[in-house]
């Protein structure tokens, strides 16, 4: 496996590959990896001959600067666990690499990007979609690997796409769990013990509603969540919406679609945690 820090290094690295018409799948990521993250590396180095996984906090999509601060880094272990995951190439580039000059695009991400994360956290998915159009230039990959952990930027990611007419496939991965039901998060690491055995009612109260569906109507389905969470002390549900998962946009009724996603993002102590289910799978 290589690791690389440069954009030339890694064209470099990449050119024979793209002479010989090799297809190139892609990882973006954050860092501070868990097997969420190498869940979408496996299945990519499955499906491609060559698997690029990059590794970059990337302060542009951070609204709050002491997320970004206490945002953990675990650059040696992170290649360990990629290297053992059969990823070929590792690109961790610098901020100067990223950002050579400041990047002032605004995107028109549409009704996808103003709900839920959009509203509460202005500017992110702007960041976000910088970053990625950012990667998929430098890396050119056939098809890049998103996890439905953050199921909204999965849409959000496919509308900048369609937007700048780039050629990629996007691939959404199923949420990798702990044993007791919490979604795997960089940002688990960063829970109190206690708030760690609080953390999995996030996730059990998605999955107990899924049992209202589809005989009960949604606003009680809503109503159970926000209830049980309500009863943890640990628990502060910044918001829970029951939406189409393609529009994104809030669901009245289970019949108005088939395709029901529940979204919830919840404070456990000070760290912002995010789940989803989907209803109808
Ligand atoms: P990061 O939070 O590091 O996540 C990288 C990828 O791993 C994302 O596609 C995310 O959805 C996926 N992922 C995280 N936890 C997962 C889990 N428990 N199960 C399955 N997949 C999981 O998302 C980002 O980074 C950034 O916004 C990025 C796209 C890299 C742009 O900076």
């Amino acid at each position: 496996m290589k690791i690389i820090h440069t954009v030339s290094d890694l064209n470099a690295a990449l050119a024979p590959a793209r002479d010989k018409g090799f297809s190139i799948g892609f990882v973006p990521t954050m860092g501070a990896l868990h097997k969420g993250h190498l869940s979408l590396v496996e299945r990519c180095v499955e499906n491609n001959d060559i698997c690029v996984a990059s590794i970059f906090v990337n302060p542009t999509q951070f609204n709050d600067k002491k997320d970004l601060a206490a945002y953990p880094r675990t650059p040696e272990k992170d290649c360990a666990l990629l290297a053992t995951a059969g990823c070929h190439i590792v690109f961790a580039p610098s901020e100067e690499e990223m950002y050579p000059v400041p990047d002032e695009r605004v995107f028109a991400l549409g009704d996808v990007a103003d709900v839920m994360e959009g509203r509460h956290r202005p500017g992110h998915f702007n960041g976000v979609a910088q970053i990625v159009s950012k990667l998929f230039a430098i890396v050119n990959p056939q098809r890049a690997y998103f996890g439905e952990k953050d199921f909204q930027q999965i849409a959000v990611i496919k509308a900048m796409a369609a937007q700048l007419n780039l050629n990629v496939e996007i691939i959404a991965c199923p949420i990798i769990r702990e044993d007791d039901g919490l979604a795997m998060s960089s940002r688990n690491t960063r829970l109190t013990p206690q708030e760690r055995l609080a953390a999995p009612r996030i996730a059990q109260a998605l999955r107990e509603s899924a049992h209202l569906y589809p005989s009960k109507p949604i606003r009680e389905a809503k109503d159970y969540v926000l209830e049980i969470l309500a009863g943890e002390p640990m628990i502060n549900v910044e918001y829970f919406e029951i939406v189409n998962g393609l529009t994104l946009q809030p669901l009245n009724e289970w019949a108005d679609n088939n395709f029901a996603v529940g979204c919830i993002a919840a404070w456990c102590g000070n760290v912002r945690l995010i789940d989803n289910i989907i209803y109808n799978k």
